[in-house]
């Protein structure tokens, strides 16, 4: 693999008088064509590639010797003796007993300011092994190049050289070939916030990001994601969510109108509202999603004619062009048999919401007022007013006097008793005539010779009264006595007078 790698870059190198060994990735080994002393080769090292070689192992020196031609003068590698001490000179470390690979009698340091090592490259003896030389001899630069730089393991691992590649140990949480598997990049969510922390790399293994939403918007998902081991974050990115309030549709006789500036009657969402034409809206015009998903007002109403009209004793006949008592209902009144309208015949609902006047009213027909007839007793119903239609009044009369006319009368439709009211006339007795021969004197308190008259009766000088002197017209029509009579007073006519004084004592 290295040889026919090698073979196709041959060309290239001689004529650009350098040398590429090795191929492909991980160290490469490039040699000068011309000769120089230690610090030059040294310079031309780390000027177009790494630096001189250090020699790692073994099988790098044979892999070198195999590769690297052979020349006139051997090669300059990256070791050299500073303050006493052989060093790396890449990495000033000291050269350890077990790396050592001096050629038989070396370092044999024999003249002052043999500090500079080369490496018998196809030598006869001693194959790909060191010898110190005086630095100033000039001999051929062997340099490598390393792959490994601060980028080849992402930044996530650490970089191992190898012949001819390397290879990445990766930090924990990190993976592939160079650590470059990670979690993917997270980005603030809309409405939201992001707050990450990256203890290796943004987004990567142990980076934990947490989420919050703004006002007005509901997190829906998990608050904290991490990157796991597994190179995949704890869970789904959450979203943030505008706040939802329940769907408001048009109120009936009027119309919407929203603007959802995030979801559909959610957080921000605001609705206008109109009424048609006589319709009054009865709340707010607009009204808002707020960020705790509820509106801010109640929804309005478009009402027209609010307060339907009622009629008590009559009929009410409506017709509703718009709808149930609203813009240009109308509607008629008309009152029961007895009863009058008071009001207008006809209302309108007009374009303002509101009745063309007031409900009339239906009241009863009223009949003149009756009185406690004398002698007599009255008692009245009156289902819809005092004396008016309906009512209803009995008549009584009191004892020895008798009615005179219907015993009930009724207040008609039209404002009128049913009869006139009655009377309570006092009882008749019969006629009393003045006594033959005497006299009569009555007292009338309720009439010629009616309930109560008291009649006395005197008889002439020299008559006698046969009988009782007085009699009254009772309750039944019938006189309490009889009517006494006057006889001549005959049996002694000297004595006449006391006679008759004695004789009506003793009929007495
Ligand atoms: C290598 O470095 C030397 C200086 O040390 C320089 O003169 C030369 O041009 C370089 N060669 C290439 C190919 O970069
Ligand atoms: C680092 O090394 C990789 C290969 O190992 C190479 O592709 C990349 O260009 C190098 N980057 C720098 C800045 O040298
Ligand atoms: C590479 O990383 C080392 C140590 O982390 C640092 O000192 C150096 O500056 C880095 N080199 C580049 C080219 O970034
Ligand atoms: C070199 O090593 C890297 C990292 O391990 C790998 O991706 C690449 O395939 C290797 N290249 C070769 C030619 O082996
Ligand atoms: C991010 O989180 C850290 C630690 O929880 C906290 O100290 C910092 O104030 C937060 N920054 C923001 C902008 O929320
Ligand atoms: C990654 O985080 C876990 C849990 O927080 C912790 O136990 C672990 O030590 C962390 N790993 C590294 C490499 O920081
Ligand atoms: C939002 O409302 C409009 C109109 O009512 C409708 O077409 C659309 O589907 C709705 N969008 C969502 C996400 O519900
Ligand atoms: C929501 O509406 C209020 C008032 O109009 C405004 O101040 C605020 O910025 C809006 N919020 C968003 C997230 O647009
Ligand atoms: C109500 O009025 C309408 C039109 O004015 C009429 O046709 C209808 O007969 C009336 N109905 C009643 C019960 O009076
Ligand atoms: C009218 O009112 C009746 C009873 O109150 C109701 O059933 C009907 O839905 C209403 N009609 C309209 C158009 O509002
Ligand atoms: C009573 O009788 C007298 C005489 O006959 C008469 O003039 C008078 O009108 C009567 N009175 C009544 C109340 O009938
Ligand atoms: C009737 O008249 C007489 C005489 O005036 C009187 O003495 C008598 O008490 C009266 N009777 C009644 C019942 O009024």
């Amino acid at each position: 693999h290295h040889t026919s790698c090698f073979s196709s870059f041959l060309h290239f190198f001689l004529l650009s008088g350098l040398a590429l060994l090795g191929c492909c990735e991980g160290w490469k080994y490039f040699y000068s064509e011309d000769t120089m002393d230690y610090d030059h080769a040294r310079k031309w090292c780390t000027e177009n590639y790494t630096d001189l070689v250090a020699i790692q192992n073994q099988e790098e020196i044979e892999y070198l010797n195999k590769v690297i031609p052979r020349m006139k003068v051997y090669y300059w590698i990256g070791l050299r003796k500073i303050d006493g001490i052989w060093t790396w000179v890449g990495t000033k470390k000291p050269l350890v007993k077990e790396a050592e690979n001096w050629a038989s009698r070396e370092p044999n340091n024999q003249k002052l300011g043999e500090d500079c090592v080369e490496i018998y490259i196809k030598r006869n003896t001693d194959q790909g092994k060191w010898n110190d030389e005086l630095c100033t001899i000039k001999k051929h630069a062997l340099c490598y190049q390393a792959d490994c730089n601060n980028s080849s393991c992402s930044g996530n691992g650490v970089c191992e050289e190898k012949i001819n590649n390397y290879t990445c140990r990766c930090h924990e949480g990190f993976f592939g070939p160079i650590c470059q598997y990670t979690c993917s990049i997270l980005h603030t969510p809309a409405n939201g916030r992001m707050n990450c922390t990256h203890p290796f790399r943004n987004f990567n293994y142990n980076s934990s990001c947490e989420f919050d939403c703004n006002k007005g918007f509901i997190r829906k998902g998990v608050g904290t994601l991490r990157c796991t081991e597994f190179r995949e974050w704890s869970a789904l990115q959450p979203v943030c969510q505008a706040s939802e309030c329940n769907i408001l549709h048009a109120p009936a006789y009027g119309s919407m109108n929203c603007f959802h500036p995030f979801k559909n009657f959610s957080y921000n969402s605001s609705c206008d509202f109109d009424c048609n034409k006589g319709f009054i809206r009865k709340g707010v015009g607009t009204l808002r999603c707020t960020e705790s998903g509820k509106w801010s007002d109640l929804l309005p109403k478009c009402q027209a004619c609010t307060s339907q009209p009622t009629l008590a004793h009559g009929r009410m006949n409506c017709s509703h062009p718009f709808g149930n008592f609203s813009y240009n209902s109308s509607c008629n009144f008309d009152c029961n048999d007895g009863f009058i309208r008071k009001g207008a015949k006809t209302l309108r609902c007009t374009e303002f919401g509101e009745w063309s006047g007031q409900t009339p009213a239906c009241q009863a027909s009223v009949c003149t007022s009756l009185t406690t007839p004398n002698h007599g007793s009255i008692k009245c119903s009156h289902p819809f007013g005092n004396f008016s239609y309906n009512s209803s009044c009995d008549f009584d009369c009191n004892k020895g006097f008798i009615r005179k006319g219907d015993g009930t009368v009724y207040c008609t439709e039209s404002g009128k008793w049913s009869t006139l009211q009655p009377e309570c006339q006092a009882v008749t007795c019969s006629i009393l005539k003045t006594l033959d021969h005497g006299t009569m004197t009555c007292s009338h308190p309720f009439g010629n010779f009616t309930y109560t008259t008291n009649c006395t009766f005197e008889c002439k000088e020299g008559f006698l009264l046969i009988g009782n002197d007085v009699t009254e017209c009772t309750a039944s029509g019938k006189w309490s006595l009889p009517v006494p009579t006057c006889q001549k007073y005959e049996q002694s006519l000297t004595s006449g007078r006391c006679a008759s004084f004695l004789f009506s004592f003793i009929i007495l």
